[in-house]
């Protein structure tokens, strides 16, 4: 393990502070801010860890807030060329917070990809996991169109580059009062999708494709969890995330009123006043 020198940044009059670190075969980038219990944000798929940028700060307040880009996103790099399994993300994350020295169980917040981050790290290290803040995700497995879609957009990526993926995903991602209403942070969020390496895109789509269903261990989840989900979210709906909380024996389902699939970037005051514990 070996850190790199910190790189001190200002976005939008905000300071952060990116950490590099070396740690098996991931080269990592993340945001490791305040002190009190851990929270782990994981982003969403083609994102990296600026999609939490409106919480960073805020709640580092009250938590040790690490951001990580997940390896092949954002700033971190991996030598691996299989698929980026939600195993392999669950891993490398407990590694990393070994290297970090947090050996306190965290509070594991996912959104969508990051989500089935959080059930694989559940399943593979519940020593570890305090809490579970599972943001507009599922815990279905992908059905055969989905998994044939994910083979050929991963082709695609891989020979065309990730513009069309921009185009395809943005209507997806935000509700429509988001995308006529912040144009400019909604591009923002469409160069973080252009400037995810292709491989990465092909790779973490493989990987999801290969997840398995998760809807069985829901019960077992006995660590509180807070199911958050935007009102508009089209690719995990609010009907199928109020079920999958329903199945946690401890459980509380949060709807988060004029956000669509990234509920906690479209509505922050929201979101963090439930992570604040005064909603
Ligand atoms: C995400 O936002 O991470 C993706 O929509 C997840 C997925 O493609 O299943």
């Amino acid at each position: 393990m070996a850190f790199g020198e910190p790189v001190v940044g200002r976005v939008d009059g905000v300071e952060f502070m990116i950490q590099t670190l070396v740690c098996k075969e991931t080269h990592w980038s993340l945001e490791d801010r305040g002190s009190g219990p851990p929270l782990l944000l994981v982003h969403g798929f083609p994102l990296d860890h600026t999609m939490w940028q409106a919480q960073i700060e805020p709640l580092s307040a009250r938590y040790r807030v690490i951001a990580p880009d997940l390896p092949g996103f954002g700033n971190s790099r991996t030598e691996t060329s299989d698929p980026l399994t939600m195993e392999f993300f669950a891993d490398q994350l407990a590694e990393l917070l070994g290297a970090l020295g947090v050996s306190q169980p965290v509070i594991f917040c996912g959104l969508s990809m990051g989500g089935y981050v959080a059930l694989a790290f559940w399943a593979r290290h519940p020593s570890r996991v305090a809490q579970l803040v599972l943001c507009d995700t599922r815990a279905a497995a992908d059905d055969e169109t989905t998994r044939r879609t994910r083979e050929l957009t991963a082709r695609r990526v891989l020979t065309e580059g990730t513009e069309f993926l921009v185009e395809t995903m943005l209507p997806k991602l935000f509700a429509e009062q988001t995308l006529a209403e912040r144009p400019g942070d909604v591009e923002t969020i469409a160069s973080v999708i252009r400037n995810t390496p292709p491989e990465s895109v092909a790779g973490a789509l493989r990987g999801m494709a290969l997840r398995p269903d998760r809807t069985a261990e829901l019960p077992d989840i006995t660590v509180p969890a807070t199911v958050v989900v935007g009102e508009h979210d089209a690719i995990t709906p609010p009907e199928e995330m109020d079920r999958m909380a329903q199945s946690m024996p401890r459980a509380t389902f949060h709807l988060l009123p004029g956000a669509g699939h990234m509920a906690p970037w479209e509505q922050p005051a929201r979101f963090n006043e439930l992570m604040m514990g005064s909603e």
